[in-house]
């Protein structure tokens, strides 16, 4: 190594410590941007030296110019780094003014028709009914075989049940949770299936391929028509106050004998006739009955010893009744404007 190089390179490491006590004392950006100007700008020392390269020695250039490099990246990096130091904090005053009202996160709500179902839920649970639960999708064998429902019935035909295939179906009606839920525990049963129903209808004010149900189910020794109205009866005057009236017209069902529709008396004009009861002073709610014994044979219950009472209701229907709506569509709108109001 020559004398020369020898000396710039003592020279270097002269400069890099000038620049750390420099760079060590900087307070401000002032400081920061001399430094810059001093040790990185077009004109600084380090510049000079890059300069002096075509001065010395073509064989000790590389050398030197390692040195510059490492040199260099080193002010660059100690730079940047002081620099980043010495940047204003983000202290919370300055960034996030607590004082400031916050903004407001938008709480959903519940949609009518859940609340509908868990105020249904809610009272048949304090009647001692448990909840219980079917599939959507169905077997033509719990959708109808098993509930008396022979295979020429209306009900199986194909303009009003969305088939799958031959054996499977969107369920029709919550009834086959019926059967699957006899199937599984033996009596004494008390239970209600809520759930989602289809059937091919086009939707209208009262119409929707989609619906909700919910079945209820009580089987025992001794069970009789008079605790169905029992349990209707006492149904209807928690959702609907202690003047609501029931009335049970016959009607038929495959799958209960005797079968009845249940009805409540308007709850808009309190039975005296109105444009929602056309006048009638009633309700149609849904069906209900005693269990026929043919479904308690497809289950394997002894219908000797055993009797039941099933019932049906539409959720929609009586959300509708209790929020005074008059197009089901709305519930499945998804209006925001409609499901705030709840
Ligand atoms: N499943 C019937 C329907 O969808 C309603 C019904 C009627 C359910 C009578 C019952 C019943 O449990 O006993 O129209």
């Amino acid at each position: 190594m020559t004398q020369q190089l020898k000396e710039i390179l003592e020279k270097l490491d002269d400069l890099k410590k000038k620049f750390l006590k420099d760079i060590s004392e900087a307070k401000n950006d002032t400081d920061l941007e001399n430094i810059r100007i001093q040790y990185l700008g077009r004109k600084s020392e380090i510049a000079a030296f890059f300069n002096l390269m075509g001065k010395i020695h073509s064989d000790e250039r590389p050398e030197m110019g390692k040195h510059l490099n490492i040199l260099k990246k080193y002010v660059q990096e100690t730079f940047d780094n002081a620099a980043e130091q010495l940047k204003p904090k983000a202290t919370s005053h300055e960034f996030f003014d607590i004082s400031l009202p916050g903004i407001p996160a938008s709480v959903g709500t519940k949609h009518p028709l859940n609340q509908v179902l868990d105020e249904i839920k809610e009272i048949f649970a304090s009647l001692g009914f448990t909840i219980e639960d079917g599939p959507e999708l169905e077997t033509d064998y719990y959708n109808f075989e098993a509930l008396n429902i022979p295979e020429n019935h209306p009900s199986r035909d194909l303009q009003d049940t969305f088939y799958i295939n031959e054996k499977l179906l969107l369920r029709t009606h919550t009834s086959p949770v019926q059967i699957r839920t006899m199937e599984r525990m033996s009596p004494p049963v008390r239970m209600i299936a809520p759930g989602k129903c289809y059937r091919k209808d086009a939707p209208d004010a009262t119409h929707s391929p989609v619906f909700h149900q919910v079945e209820g189910l009580c089987v025992d020794e001794g069970i009789t028509f008079a605790d169905l109205k029992g349990v209707i009866t006492a149904f209807a005057r928690k959702l609907f106050g202690a003047n609501v009236k029931i009335r049970f017209r016959p009607s038929f069902f495959p799958f209960t004998e005797p079968s009845a529709e249940y009805d409540f008396s308007c709850v808009m004009c309190n039975g005296k006739g109105c444009s929602v009861c056309k006048g009638s002073g009633w309700l149609e709610i849904s069906g209900a009955g005693m269990v026929d014994p043919a479904v308690f044979n497809f289950v394997g219950y002894d219908s000797e010893k055993y009797t039941g009472y099933a019932f049906g209701m539409g959720v929609e229907r009586i959300a509708m009744l209790k929020y005074q709506i008059d197009d089901i569509r709305i519930f499945y709108e998804n209006d925001l404007r409609f499901l705030n109001q709840f």
